[in-house]
C-alpha cells in the first residue's frame, strides 16, 4: 500500500484523493490517511502531493515508519474523502516544516 507521512500535517493539500481510482483516503481534522486494505498500489497519487508526503509502504523513510501503522489504524476511524478542497491556508508555510508529529489530531 501506499502511505501519508508526516508532512501532510497541518498542509493537508488534498490533490490526493483527486486521482484515487478506489477512494482510499480518509480525512482527520489536519492530514489523510490511505487505507492499506483499500489501496490497489496504482502509484497515481504519489506525484500529486505537493508536500511529497505520500509514499510506497517499502520506501517510507526510516524516520516515517510509524506512519505505516497510523495509516490503517486511522484509516478505520476517519471518513473517507473523494473531493479536492481548500488546503489550510498556512499549507504553504507548514509545508516542510521538521517535527509535525505532535501536532497530528486523531
Ligand atoms: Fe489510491 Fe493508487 Fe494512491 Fe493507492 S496508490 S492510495 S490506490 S491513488
Ligand atoms: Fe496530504 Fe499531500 Fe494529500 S499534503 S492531503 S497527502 S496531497
Amino acid at each position: 500500500a501506499f502511505v501519508i507521512t508526516e508532512n501532510c500535517i497541518n498542509c493537508k493539500y488534498t490533490d490526493c484523493v483527486d486521482v484515487c481510482p478506489v477512494d482510499c483516503f480518509h480525512e482527520g481534522p489536519n492530514m489523510l490517511v490511505i487505507d492499506p486494505d483499500e489501496c490497489i498500489d496504482c502509484t497515481l497519487c504519489e506525484p500529486e502531493c505537493p508536500a511529497n508526503a505520500i509514499f510506497s509502504e517499502d520506501e517510507v523513510p526510516e524516520d516515517q515508519r510509524v506512519f505505516i501503522e497510523l495509516n490503517a489504524e486511522l484509516a478505520k476511524k476517519w471518513p473517507v474523502i473523494t473531493e479536492v478542497k481548500e488546503p489550510f491556508p498556512d499549507a504553504d508555510e507548514w509545508n516542510g516544516k521538521p517535527g509535525k508529529l505532535k501536532f497530528l489530531k486523531k
